[in-house]
């Protein structure tokens, strides 16, 4: 599945600790968009799709989630609740994000503008894509 765990270095000192993020470096592409999702409810999910050419790098900025990603073959299960892991989705994966904690912040870079043309929002849409490749 073309998804990977990414330790990010951390820099720290007795002020804190800091992490930096730069585009084809620790972070596998060129970075055009960021965003974040904040406010998160354990009862609420998030996700249930996938995208055609979207590389994303999400990061638990606070708190935790669980994702439940699918490559039309297999699905796995990651819990991210670190600040200084990153977790890569490549192209068409299917993802949920559930079990948020409250509050939680996730950090998103993606490799591409908004564009809701590019989205898979059907499973059997996804599916039926996934057998075609
Ligand atoms: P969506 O990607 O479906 O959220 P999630 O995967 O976290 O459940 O986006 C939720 C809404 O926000 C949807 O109407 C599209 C819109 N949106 C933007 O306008 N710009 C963006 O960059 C993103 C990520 C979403």
């Amino acid at each position: 599945m073309n998804i990977k765990l990414l330790k990010m270095k951390v820099l720290g000192d007795e002020r804190g600790k800091l992490v930096s993020l730069e585009a084809n470096k620790n972070v596998p592409f060129e970075i055009k968009r960021v965003y974040y999702i904040f406010d998160t409810l354990p009862e609420e999910d998030r996700g249930k799709h996938a995208h055609v050419n979207l590389e994303q790098l999400i990061i638990a900025i606070d708190g935790s989630c669980e994702f439940i990603l699918d490559d039309g073959k297999e699905k796995q299960n990651i819990v991210l609740n670190r600040p200084d892991i990153g977790l890569y989705i490549g192209k068409n994966i299917w993802r949920e994000m559930k079990n948020f904690s409250y509050g939680a912040k996730l950090m998103v870079l993606a490799s591409d503008y908004y564009d809701e043309k590019e989205y898979i929002r059907s499973y059997d849409e996804f599916l039926k894509i996934c057998k075609e490749k």
